[in-house]
């Protein structure tokens, strides 16, 4: 199981790599543009802070599958360590993705909405796809069930790929995909603080301290000191 931040904002990343179990960071065009700066120094900046052995996935951009695939060598090539193309599930996606899988390349399916879309991919030789949870149920579907759907088909088609559901609005959509059997995660900063804050902790907490401070006094902030 990995949780992967959604994001490109160089403060969050930072800091959340810092306090939680973070297993990298997935960008998209949307993402990346929204930081307002030169998209491959942000890139670069964003593998310094997560180190090379974590991953960083990548949206290519092109609409052929020729340049997909070279917009895949020049990110590779500029960027060190585990980073990863991300390639939405068009025909000409699929393509690329077949002609990277057979340079040894990994990738990313992402944009996707149905199962079918994502065995395609697996069977193309993607490592991973993304299912859009939350845009899915946006057009009334299922984004849990669809994912362990592709949970299942895979499973029981031992495909050797790892779904990182994507495209989150609420803590329940992520509890959700985890209960139904999918390997990961990726989650806006905002909610990844949400998956742990609950107001019930931090009374505890509070509690705990003044009963301790009462019995040991006001200065007494560790067991060290009390
Ligand atoms: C993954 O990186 C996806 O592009 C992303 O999770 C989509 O999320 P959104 O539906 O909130 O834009």
């Amino acid at each position: 199981m990995k949780i992967y931040i959604d994001s490109a904002n160089v403060k969050s990343i930072e800091r959340l790599t810092e306090y939680f179990p973070i297993a990298g960071v997935t960008t998209n065009p949307t993402i990346l543009v929204n930081e307002k700066r030169p998209y491959l120094p942000l890139l670069k900046e964003i593998r310094k802070i997560i180190s090379n052995d974590k991953a960083l996935f990548v949206q290519a951009i092109g609409s052929q599958a020729e340049d997909i695939v070279k917009e895949a060598l020049f990110i590779t090539e500029q960027i060190p360590g585990k980073t990863i193309i991300k390639i939405p599930v068009t025909d000409e996606g699929i393509k690329a993705i077949k002609l990277l899988s057979r340079e040894k390349i990994p990738t990313l399916a992402t944009t996707i909405y149905t199962p079918f879309q994502a065995i395609i991919a697996a069977l193309a030789g993607a490592s991973y796809v993304a299912p859009y949870v939350n845009r899915i149920e946006n057009l009334a579907g299922n984004g849990v069930t669809v994912t362990a759907e592709i949970d299942h088909l895979f499973r029981t088609n031992k495909l050797n790929c790892e779904i990182i559901a994507a495209s989150f609005k609420n803590v329940h959509q992520v509890q959700g995909i985890f209960l139904s059997g999918a390997d990961s995660a990726t989650v806006s900063p905002d909610l990844i603080e949400k998956m742990i804050e609950f107001p019930s902790t931090a009374t505890d907490v509070a509690e705990f301290k003044k009963q301790w401070q009462n019995a040991y006094g006001e200065n007494s902030n560790t067991i060290i000191n009390s």
